[in-house]
């Protein structure tokens, strides 16, 4: 029972591996190369990867930055550097790769996550919806000194997939906040993005058996 799947936005590989050990046929794309030579990722525009025949896709975090509630300040008073104008069109930019993943025809099963949105992204993307669920990585984790024992409010966008069930054993008391205390650099952004191991396996085993099976009644 295997999917096609692919994993927009992601460089880390983290989704992708995690698919691939469930024994899925997946594949990570991105802009940018992969932090790891792979020879399962693609180079290129989620908006024109995601045209193949898939059963489903994960978009891991697109950029958010001009989306989120967190960032809402910088419509008023930009950064440094930067204009009201450009953050505008910055915003513009972010809500129509999030419209585009989100509305996408042909591909059955579809998951977007990204934060908390302000009103102004929401009013800018094409049949928006609230989130299906919110999770924390801490509620797919085992082990309190282990990756997944952090604090950091991930929403899923979901079309033809369950909301996903925890699979960890953790209450979220020694859960770190490193996302939030990522210490600034250049590769800031990266270090906030990440995926975690924990949630992408539970997305592999819950979403991904979800999907193979949808491929396989719409076969029969
Ligand atoms: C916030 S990061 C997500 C990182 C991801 N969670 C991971 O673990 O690799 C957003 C990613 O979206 C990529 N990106 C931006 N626009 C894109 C596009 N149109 N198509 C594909 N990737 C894009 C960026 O290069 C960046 O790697």
């Amino acid at each position: 029972m295997m999917a096609r799947v692919l994993v927009g936005c992601e460089t880390s590989g983290i989704v992708r591996e995690a698919f691939l050990a469930r024994g899925h046929d997946a594949w990570s794309c991105d802009i940018l190369p992969a932090d790891t030579p792979s020879n399962r990722h693609i180079v290129g525009d989620v908006r024109d990867v995601m045209r193949g025949a898939w059963d489903l896709m994960f978009v891991a975090h697109p950029p958010c930055t001009r989306l989120t509630n967190s960032g809402v300040r910088w419509l008023s008073v930009p950064p440094p550097g930067r204009t009201t104008a450009e953050m505008w069109a910055d915003l513009d930019e972010g809500a129509a790769l999030f419209s585009a993943v989100w509305n996408v025809p042909h591909i059955p099963c579809v998951a977007v996550e990204n934060p908390v949105m302000h009103r102004h992204a929401k009013a800018r993307i094409a049949g928006y919806a609230p989130p299906a669920q919110t999770v924390q990585p801490w509620q797919y984790g085992t082990d309190p000194d282990g990756p997944d024992n952090e604090r950091k409010r991930t929403c899923f966008w979901l079309r033809g997939l369950p909301v996903l069930t925890p699979t960890g054993t953790l209450d979220g008391t020694t859960a770190r906040d490193s996302v939030h205390k990522a210490s600034p650099g250049p590769d800031r952004w990266k270090q906030r993005s990440r995926f975690f191991p924990g949630l992408a396996a539970a997305m592999a085993h819950q979403w991904g058996d979800h999907a193979a099976r949808a491929y396989e009644r719409r076969a029969a």
